[in-house]
């Protein structure tokens, strides 16, 4: 697939459709000048039967959906497609059947328009709703946690990156839907489990939370994720014991983001620091990242709720950072199941 090798001329007031499909999630959002003014999300609900995100049912679901959604972004904007100056798409990571959905889409509706299309990288959206907010502040140390990812990340400047560590197996998202599939909770069961968890008590069953020597920064889920498996083995799967087994695995999850954060930074000069991605969502997470913050004495940010996950106003931010940055967003460019942030 080529660029539509449109050559860009912007007025001073941008409004840019930014669409998201790299997953479950097909989204389109409005934001103009930076400010968003529509982010509508349908979580695709077709996957609950089978315990994950099933590649085809996505991509097709995709297909169903994008024509609707954006529609609906427009309409709550109070926009229509004339008044769209460029459009900005999720072109990688993520599955590649759903990307080449909203890439296709984002490509023929560029080309009828004749505007822009801007091939947005998601982790860099996922970082977009903190950047928005962060001023020419740098360095920002940034962790990305869903369900796909989690990376922590400094950020020395726009498009600057210096990836401090990553998961060594599940990403954070990933083990608690894992376990919330252990529990028997449906999926998506991460929003599900961090509610169960509120109302259990975290020290009645201990799991081990990983340690790495200090410095080094990567995660792993998977002995968390083995200990729960383990322990409800032996307990046996019973409703009596299920918001304590939560509580335990949410308490040490959290320990694990929230201590590779505390070592990054004592370790780096960032003097601020946020937390995005759909994990951003847990209750626990944040409160946790409070008292962090006011132990070391610094700011910290997290993104609303609806901008945690998937969403595509978090795509048009990304976009928009890069025309302000004057970065060169309107090269050719591919669907890249596999494209790395750097
Ligand atoms: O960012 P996102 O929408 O998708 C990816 O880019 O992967 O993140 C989705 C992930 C899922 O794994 C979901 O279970 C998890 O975020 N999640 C949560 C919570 N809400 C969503 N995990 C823990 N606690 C939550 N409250
Ligand atoms: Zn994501």
């Amino acid at each position: 697939m080529r660029g539509n090798g449109y050559s860009p001329f912007f007025t001073f007031t941008m409004v840019i459709l930014g669409i998201e499909t790299s997953c479950d999630e097909t989204s389109a959002g409005i934001v103009r000048d930076g400010e968003i003014l529509s982010n509508i999300i349908l979580t695709q609900t077709a996957h609950s039967d089978y315990g994950g995100v099933v590649p085809e049912i996505a991509s097709r679901e995709h297909t169903r959906f994008i024509v609707p959604i954006v529609n609906k972004a427009l309409g709550e904007a109070q926009v229509d497609f004339g008044n769209i100056d460029a459009v900005a798409v999720t072109r990688g990571p993520g599955l590649i059947g759903c990307l080449l959905v909203g890439v296709s889409y984002a490509r023929n509706l560029g080309l009828s328009l004749n505007i822009p299309v801007m091939g947005i990288n998601h982790l860099e959206g996922h970082l977009a709703t903190s950047l928005i907010n962060n001023g020419d502040k740098f360095p920002l140390l940034c962790l990305i946690a869903s369900g796909g990812h989690t990376s922590l990340v400094v950020v020395n400047g726009f498009r600057e990156y210096n990836i401090l560590g990553r998961t060594r197996d599940d990403a954070a998202g990933e083990a608690f839907d894992k376990v919330a599939k252990l529990l028997g909770i449906s999926y998506p069961g991460g929003a599900k489990l961090d509610k169960l968890a509120s109302e259990g008590n975290p020290d009645r069953y201990k799991f081990p939370s990983v340690k790495l020597k200090k410095g080094r920064w990567d995660f792993s889920f998977s002995g968390i994720k083995t200990a729960v498996s383990l322990k409800i083995k032996e307990l046996g799967n019973r409703d009596e014991i299920k918001a304590d087994i939560a509580a335990g695995f949410r308490k040490a999850a959290v320990a694990m983001l929230i201590s590779r954060l505390r070592d990054a930074i004592e370790c780096s000069r960032c003097r601020r620091f946020a937390v995005v991605g759909g994990v951003a969502q847990n209750s626990l997470l944040r409160s946790e990242a409070k008292l962090l913050s006011a132990e070391c004495g610094i700011e910290y940010y997290f993104p609303p709720p609806n901008l945690c996950g998937d969403n595509g106003a978090m795509i048009a931010l990304a976009g928009w950072l890069g025309i302000k940055h004057e970065v060169r967003n309107f090269e050719d460019f591919d669907a890249a199941p596999y494209l790395p942030l750097n």
